[in-house]
């Protein structure tokens, strides 16, 4: 076996995963303002941008190869049925707007939940103590046709509410915005993984928690058949969340299905990277690259991550 092993070249030929900057989608945290840039303390290099320091931050991606971004808003007020998420003029809105004018060839996805807006940090709206499923779905498609119509090219159902890529597919189509993708979060576990974004997004639930929508972590057989419904509903890709927990559905869900998989390497993935490389305990760019390898090679076609402007550098520079 080690023959082919010798030599760099014979490496490069015989590799079976590739990795490259145009698998990565690049998630940013947009609020309103001019010139903002605040730090993250969970998430180091990640910052909270206004739409004008988005565009910068995105012509900087773009410009390494990155071909998409994930928006994230964090509103000004929150009310108690996220109502600033289908505000046209709120953060996210105008980030679309602002990146649709000036970096066309730019993929934009809209990141589509309502806890980031609520008040009491839950993804759905809250009925006699419990997050009512139903009532959120026309929330949802007035939140996904406003991303829409301000220009988002993919919107991504975030909530795990049973039946939102249905009402979002028909919301869309009723707006006349046919030609926007879904991307939905499909597999999502309620996960111990989104500890730094809570803080990023200041959404940690104020009661309870997500486990009433959120997958099971321990369920694989349900993540197929979430993937399953998504699909029959309308979705054009799904998602697998968080990935490197999770490697065995993504693979699990490339071998039965046909259609695009996304991963997502969450905001807990990178602190625990990032805490480590900072006591140089672990070599950074080699941990994200095999990282990254790793999550293809079970088989996402794209990765939504926080390392994407640096590992995509790192590509440009050769291994
Ligand atoms: C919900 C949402 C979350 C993440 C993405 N979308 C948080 C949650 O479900 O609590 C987590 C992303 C990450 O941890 O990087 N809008």
């Amino acid at each position: 076996m080690r023959r082919l092993r010798r030599h760099p070249a014979s490496r490069a030929l015989v590799r079976e995963t590739r990795l490259s900057a145009d698998r990565f989608v690049a998630p940013l945290f947009v609020r309103q303002g001019k010139g903002v840039r605040e730090e993250i303390s969970s998430l180091p290099g990640v910052l909270r941008l206004s739409p004008d320091e988005a565009v910068a931050a995105s012509q900087d991606l773009s410009s390494l190869g990155v071909p998409a971004v994930l928006l994230f808003g964090i509103p000004d007020r929150k009310d108690e049925t996220g109502s600033e998420a289908w505000d046209d003029g709120a953060a996210v809105q105008e980030t679309v707007r602002l990146l649709k004018k000036s970096l066309p060839e730019l993929l934009v996805i809209t990141d589509l939940c309502l806890d980031e807006y609520t008040s009491h940090g839950h993804c759905g709206v809250i009925r006699g103590g419990e997050v009512d499923n139903d009532a959120t779905l026309p929330l949802l498609a007035r939140a996904a046709v406003s991303q829409a119509r301000a220009g988002a090219d993919v919107v991504a159902p975030s909530d795990m509410m049973d039946g939102r890529v249905e009402a979002i597919r028909r919301g869309l189509d009723g707006a006349g915005l046919p030609h926007v993708a879904i991307l939905a979060y499909s597999a999502k576990a309620a996960s111990a993984f989104y500890g730094p974004f809570r803080e990023a997004a200041e959404s940690a639930p104020k009661f309870g928690d997500r486990r009433g929508y959120q997958m099971d972590p321990a369920n694989r057989r349900e993540a197929m058949r979430e993937i399953a419904l998504d699909l029959q509903e309308g979705a054009d890709a799904v998602m697998i969340k968080p990935a490197l927990a999770y490697l065995d559905v993504i693979r699990e869900a490339r071998e039965r299905f046909d259609a695009p998989i996304a991963a997502y390497n969450v905001s807990g993935e990178y602190a625990m990277v990032k805490a480590a490389a900072a006591s140089g305990w672990i070599d950074e760019k080699g941990i994200v690259l095999e990282i990254l390898t790793g999550i293809v090679r079970a088989g996402a076609d794209f990765v939504l991550t926080y390392h994407a402007r640096d590992a995509a550098s790192w590509l440009r520079e050769g291994l």
